[in-house]
């Protein structure tokens, strides 16, 4: 097929690209940036500013095979309440450092596993977080949702603490493929966990599956994608799986024989993509599907869609703090980084300092490229005109980087009036592309595959 030969072309079948939910992404970051440089950035956020904040909860009472996420298994509550002491201990670190009137515009917990906290747990926490930065009257509260690690006592504590979207994780729905990903719920389980959250009012319902995935055939991905339908998800992030087992070691629990090809993970997304577009989803971004009444959605027609740590957003304020271990915060200056290693973040923060280990400051270069792949990977073109008003430069300045990327890959790509667009059929090449304005890493980067 002539399409498939283009994308192979471009390197989309053995390229490993990253996802580009930051730029530069983090294998540049340095311990340049620090501690300080972290308080200094927060004090200079203005008073009365919007932000957002996300919090990392790094335990979990399984350790699904598939999971790459940076978290470990813990069967008791002791680690869990320690951890929350220090959660507790950084937002007072916060207080006495962040500027006066500052709401939350996001507030996301996400892990690991949010959702084994105890009720008790959650209330504490959110009361920490309040009292040093409310919610503002239109902010949204997510939370990660694994529907094995949730109940009545659990939901309702997180509604009275005011969340208003659920994120939940589903992957797959098929029993064989569960398996071997280490990763047993079943349709029925997800269901009722989906029904008790909307009986609270939380109307906003976001899920996860994942394609590349061991032994997914067409037909299966056919049969999820439809059980998910019948569930009425919001929004879906339909991610691809990223077999990493030199990072995530719980990986090498999957047989490898079992995995489809990149091509059969192309055809995978290609029968998902289409299975969610028939029902009236909106294709937002790469790999998120949303009903067109959802924000991201009416952000992507609005060219409003932004791009983060969290995947795609229509968040606009441009401070995100992240409090926990390995949590990444961005400020208009640049990006730091918490200390990865649980242990080592509990001792900086009972230490009395943040844990941050590592970041990098922005140079204005780095900002314009990386609104550059911010803007393809949210709208798959880039307008010169658009960008040159944003950064206040000449046109010409701005078609200087975009004329080599548009040569090439001038067979998968136009460029025309000074709008650089990537048509739907080599919307799979876009993080290929975002790469070639990546100036970083063209040395290599990223952990995962493109597809
Ligand atoms: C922090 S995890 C899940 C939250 C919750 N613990 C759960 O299991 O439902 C967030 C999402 O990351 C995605 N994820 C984890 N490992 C992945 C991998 N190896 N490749 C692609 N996506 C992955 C999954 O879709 C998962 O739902
Ligand atoms: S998928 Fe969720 S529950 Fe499973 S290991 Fe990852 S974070 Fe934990």
């Amino acid at each position: 097929m002539e399409q498939n030969i283009q994308l192979a072309r471009h390197g989309l079948f053995d390229a490993r690209v990253p996802r580009y939910t930051s730029y530069p992404t983090s294998p540049h970051f340095s311990a340049d940036v620090g501690h300080e440089t972290f308080v200094n950035w927060i004090s200079a956020i203005p008073e009365g500013r919007q932000i957002s904040l996300y919090v990392h909860v790094p335990f979990c009472r399984r350790l699904c095979w598939f999971c790459a996420c940076r978290t470990q298994g813990t069967t008791s509550d002791a680690p869990v309440r320690a951890y929350l002491e220090v959660l507790k201990a950084e937002i007072e670190l916060l207080r006495a450092t962040l500027p006066k009137g500052v709401t939350l515009e996001r507030l996301h917990w996400g892990g690991g596993t949010p959702t084994l906290l105890a009720p008790d747990m959650m209330t504490e926490l959110a009361e920490a977080i309040y009292s040093v930065a409310p919610l503002a009257p239109d902010g949204e509260f997510s939370v990660e949702i694994d529907p094995n690690e949730i109940d009545d006592a659990r939901l309702d504590a997180l509604a009275k603490a005011g969340m208003n979207r659920a994120s939940i994780g589903v992957q797959d729905f098929d029993p064989e493929i569960q398996k071997t990903i280490g990763r047993e719920q079943s349709y029925e389980l997800t269901e009722s966990a989906i029904t008790a959250i909307r009986a609270r009012g939380i109307a906003s319902l976001n899920a996860d599956i994942l394609y590349g995935l061991p032994h997914q055939t067409p037909e299966k991905i056919t049969q999820s994608v439809q059980k998910l339908l019948s569930l009425s998800p919001d929004r879906v992030a339909l991610y691809g799986y990223a077999h990493v087992p030199w990072m995530a070691r719980r990986q090498n629990m999957i047989p490898e024989e079992a995995l489809p090809s990149p091509q059969e993970r192309l055809a995978l997304f290609e029968v998902a993509r289409k299975l969610f577009e028939w029902d009236g989803y909106t294709a937002v971004g790469i790999d998120h599907f949303a009903l067109p009444s959802d924000g991201l959605s009416i952000a992507q027609k609005a060219g409003r869609l932004r791009r983060n740590f969290q995947g795609y957003t229509e968040d606009t304020s441009d401070v995100l703090i992240g409090l926990g271990a390995s949590s990444i915060s961005r400020f208009p200056q640049g990006y730091t980084q918490n200390a990865a290693a649980t242990s080592q973040h509990i001792a900086a923060i009972r230490g009395g300092n943040f844990s941050t280990k590592k970041g990098h400051s922005f140079s204005a270069n780095d900002k314009l490229r990386g609104r550059l792949i911010e803007v393809l990977m949210c709208d798959f073109k880039i307008d010169t005109g658009q960008i040159a008003k944003e950064f206040g430069l000449p046109k010409a300045e701005i078609l200087l980087l975009i004329e080599p990327v548009a040569s090439q890959f001038s067979d998968v790509v136009s460029l025309s009036n000074g709008v650089l667009k990537i048509p739907p059929a080599f919307r799979p090449l876009t993080r290929v592309i975002s790469r070639a304005f990546d100036a970083y890493a063209l040395s290599k980067t990223g952990h995962s595959s493109a597809v």
